[in-house]
This record gives structure tokens, sequence and C-alpha cells, in this order.
């Protein structure tokens, strides 16, 4: 088994012949996607990127990651959105949980920090007081190369390593990964002649995982990128299977049915921490794929069972607007004993000799039944093991089901007009040339 889908939970409030009757929507919204027809077509380059990447680019990004575990203590990862939340998600899911905390020889790899990802002063000076005087590399990554949170920081890293190494020293340390052509990043990179690596034009930032924006920092990390395109690459042909063997189409078309049910919010659960990221990527995947044209599932993400003592409340017994989608880990990386105590004074010996991984089954089991008796549909996914191999595959699966739920849902999954908004605002706001106009305006009305 490489990932199990399971919309058993849900068939309470799914009637039978509603899957079948839902099938031409789904085989329609392949098909836009498979031949490229439909909007934003030409930001299709992720479906086929596991079989079809730069082999060169891709070794040349194994050598500098081993470069970067030689010569630095901590790596510093610039960037935000899908320029950073793809390998931040890897990364945490992949590495121990206190990565950071633990001695270099034990992780075999630089601690890793992220960076651009605010615009907050006091985030970089502490960051800046982590590193110290240890060796550091930094990789700056933005597709567009004008982003304001990672140039920002960029510039302030940038300057660090020149004063430290000098610019010839600072040149071995920073390691860019932007548009092949176009962007400040690009100009800047070429003239300083730093190692570059390419975003592809044809893969959006959300869909940039597994080109070199994930793949440097993830194997920087000591992750196995090997394994993580394996595994995606198994999907992409798995995936292309027809409906009633597809449970990545089978979960885009029973979101899509519970959406024109009334529910507009699909929260990712997870028990483990080590997912937290991985619900943030697929938060950006979703969100900013499908909320246009004022429509769209609002996707969310809960950490059970820590927000079981908070949100919890609210997904048991509140507004009835939500579905979950539960993602859990077969078989965990640790068997957590849970020891007899012969006083038994806090009266848990009920569940001695089990270990924190079956209880932790069973709160999501009796979570499972109670939410659905709450009314909200549960979607259980089931990944084996946390691996590079099965992190591919998942990654792989919400993409193409992503793909597709967006056409089904009939606005263009590729494009993100409405991020460039704020941006504008803060530029005008900002006084930036060519804003002047419209800061003056912004101006007036803040002061109303
Ligand atoms: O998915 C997207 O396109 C965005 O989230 C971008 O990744 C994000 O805005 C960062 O953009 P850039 O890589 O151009 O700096």
């Amino acid at each position: 088994m490489k990932l199990e889908f399971s919309y058993d939970f849900a068939k309470k409030f799914i009637n039978d012949h509603e899957l079948s009757e839902f099938l031409p929507q789904v085989e329609t919204a392949v098909k836009y996607l498979e031949e490229k027809k439909g909007a934003g077509n030409d930001y299709l380059g992720w479906i086929d990127l596991p079989e079809n990447y730069d082999k060169e680019e891709f070794a040349r990004i194994k050598k500098s990651a081993e470069k970067i575990k030689s010569d630095s203590e901590v790596f510093v990862v610039i960037g935000i959105g899908g320029s950073y939340l793809g390998s931040k998600a890897a990364i945490e899911f992949l590495s121990h949980t206190f990565a950071n905390k633990l001695s270099k020889e034990k992780r075999k790899s630089p601690e890793i920090y992220f960076a651009g990802t605010n615009i907050s002063g006091v985030y970089l000076q502490h960051l800046i007081e982590v590193i110290g005087d240890r060796d550091f590399s930094i990789n700056v990554i933005s597709k567009s190369g004008t982003t304001t949170e990672p140039a920002l920081a960029f510039r302030v890293f940038k300057n660090l390593l020149e004063k430290k190494y000098g610019k010839e020293g600072a040149r071995e340390r920073i390691y860019s990964t932007t548009d092949k052509a176009r962007g400040a990043l690009k100009k800047l990179s070429d003239e300083e002649k730093y190692e570059t690596f390419v975003v592809p034009d044809d893969v959006g930032g959300r869909f940039t995982v597994l080109t070199a924006v994930g793949l440097l920092p993830i194997a920087a990390a000591g992750i196995d990128i090997d394994e993580l395109m394996r595994g995606a690459a198994d999907a992409m042909v798995d995936f292309r299977a027809p409906f009633e063997n597809n449970i990545c189409y089978q979960y885009a078309a029973i979101r899509n049915i519970l959406h024109r049910k009334g529910k507009d919010i699909e929260i990712l659960v997870n028990y483990e921490p080590r997912l937290h990221f991985v619900s943030e990527w697929w938060k950006q995947l979703f969100g900013e794929s499908e909320g246009k044209d004022q429509k769209g599932i609002f996707p969310a993400s809960v950490d059970f069972s820590t927000d079981l003592h908070s949100l919890g409340q609210y997904i048991q017994d509140g507004k009835r607007t939500m579905f979950e989608t539960v993602i859990s880990i077969e078989k965990p990386e640790v068997e957590f004993l849970i020891e007899e105590d012969k006083d038994n004074l806090d009266g848990l010996n009920f569940v001695a000799g089990k270990t924190m991984d079956y209880v932790n089954k069973k709160a999501c089991d009796g979570t499972v039944l109670a939410h659905i008796d709450g009314g909200v549909p549960n979607l259980l996914l089931k990944l084996p093991e946390a691996t590079p191999y099965h992190l591919g595959y998942m990654f792989y699966f919400f993409e193409k089901a992503c793909g597709v739920s967006g056409y089904i849902l009939g606005i263009n999954p590729f494009n993100q007009p409405g991020v460039e908004d704020y941006k504008r605002n803060m530029f005008a706001l900002l006084g930036k040339p060519g804003y002047e106009e419209e800061g003056k305006k912004l101006a007036e009305r803040l002061k109303k």
C-alpha cells in the first residue's frame, strides 16, 4: 500500500448514486488537465515533472547539498509561499522533531532555518543571534525574483555573509533559485556569479516542491531526494488510472460533492506533529488554487489531539459547514511503550503495555466517530510510513487532486491574481517609485 483513501465515514452524507452521477464532471476535468486544454494550461509542467526533470541540475543539487553539509553549521533558506512551504513540509516531516537541537554528528546536516517568510525585524534579529559566529550558507528562492519578504531577508544575509567571508567567500555560500531569465534576483545572481538553480517557467510556486525550489533545501537536510522523486513518479503513473481505481480523482470528486452540500470548509487533520507543515503546504496548494471568483472550499488545518482541546469544540458542535480529511501514519517511526506503574495513582494502568501510537490511533478513531455523529463527514488518508518515498507519493496525490478539483469547480487552478492586491497597496504605502498616486489615495483612506 502506498496511500489509502476511504470515504466510508462520509457515506452517511452522500447517496450511493451521487458519485456515479458526478463522474462525467470528473472526466471532463481530467481531460482538461491531461490534454492541457483548461485555463492556466501553460502552468502544467508539474504533471510529468517526476519523470521529466533536468537530470544535470538534479546532480548539481546533490553536489551543492554535500558542500553545504560539509562547510556550514547553519543553512538559511530564504523564500515565501510556494518558495518555502514544500521544503519546510518535507524537512519537518522527515527529520528528527528537534533536529536543530541535536549535535551535528547526530544530525549529519546543518541546522536549518527559514527566513523571508515574514517582515519581522524581531525574527531576523533573533535568527542572526542563533547563527552567531558559526559558518553558514544561504539559499535564496524566488520565482519572480522580486517578492519583498525574501528580497529584504536576502539583503540582510548577503551583507552578513560578505562581512564575514568577503565578497569572494560569500559567493561560495550563496545559492540562488529563480527564473531562468527574468527578475531582479536572476540579474543579481548572474552578476555575482552565484550557483544558480531554475524554477521552471511552467510550474507555479505552490507546485514547485519537486523542482530545485524544494529539492536543494531538502537534500541539504540529508533527505534522500531520489526516493522523494521515486514516490512522486509512482504516483504519476498510478493516478492516470480510471476513476474506479484512482483515489486521487475520488478524493477530488468527494470534496466537491460535499462542497455542493454546503460543506465550505475542509479541515486537514493530523495526529503527528511532524505533519504540521504538510498541512501548511496543503493549505497553500488548495487555498491559492481554488479560492477564486468568489468560489472555493476554504482549506483549514488542525493538529490533533492538541487542537481537540481548543477547536475540537467548534468542529463537534459549531456551524455545520465543514468536513475533515484525516491523515494517519500507519507505522510509527518509534514504538513508545507505556509502562506499568505499581501504585497506579494516575489510574493509567489500563493502557500499560500499549504504545503511545496505539493510544493515539484510538483517539483518532474515537474522534472520527464523534465528529461524524456531530454532522462532520470524514475522509481518511492512510500513509504507510513517514519516508521520502511516501511523502513524494502524497505530494503528487494532492497536486493532481487539486488540479482536477479546481477544474470541477470551474476556476483556473494555476493563477493567483488575489495575491497581487496586498502587494500593490503595500508598495504604494511604502512609496515605491511608480506607485505615488495610488499611495496618496491610500494614505487618505487610512486617515479617515
Ligand atoms: O504559489 C505561488 O505562486 C506563491 O505563493 C509564490 O510562491 C510566492 O508568492 C512567492 O513568490 P516568488 O517565488 O516569486 O518569490
